[in-house]
């Protein structure tokens, strides 16, 4: 196993650590995700939902909240997890606004968003190729 095989397992780990912690109770679907930082602190999130349903918040957003809220703003990559819990899960894609608040604050050419549908199992995209042709903090430079 080659260094960043090791470093990327580890992420995936970190993400079914977090979707352990997820609040799904509406929906039953659980997800976690590892959000690296280009100093290399991992912060975890998981989906909270709410009894209102449009407060819910996914497994990546409480991660970005979580580390901008601590002072991060460069990211390297993100590790996401989600099954409803006993079921053998598809890679779960992160929904259209997660994917516009990583271009706020990750480069679309190299930030990379990891899909594990399993611990040594999982596809790694860049955000570019999720969010192609995007509107981000550059469009608004006057
Ligand atoms: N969810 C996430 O946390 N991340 C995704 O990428 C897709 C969806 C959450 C939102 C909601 O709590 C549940 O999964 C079902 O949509």
């Amino acid at each position: 196993m080659d260094e960043k095989k090791h470093e990327v397992t580890e992420l995936i780990r970190l993400a079914y650590d977090a979707q352990s912690r997820s609040y799904s109770p509406y929906s039953g679907f659980a997800t976690g995700a590892a959000l690296e930082a280009e100093d290399g602190t991992v912060y975890q999130g998981c989906n909270i939902e709410n009894a209102a349903y449009t407060p819910s918040n996914c497994a990546e957003r409480t991660a970005f909240f979580k580390a901008v809220s601590e002072g991060q703003r460069r990211f390297r990559r993100i590790a996401i997890v989600g099954n409803y819990p006993g079921q053998q899960g598809d890679y779960c894609a992160p929904c259209g606004v997660c994917r516009q608040v990583m271009r706020e604050f990750c480069d679309p050419e190299t930030f990379e968003i990891i899909l594990a549908r399993g611990a040594d199992d999982y596809r790694t995209y860049l955000l570019r190729e999720l969010l192609p042709e995007s509107f981000g903090p550059q469009d608004l430079e006057r």
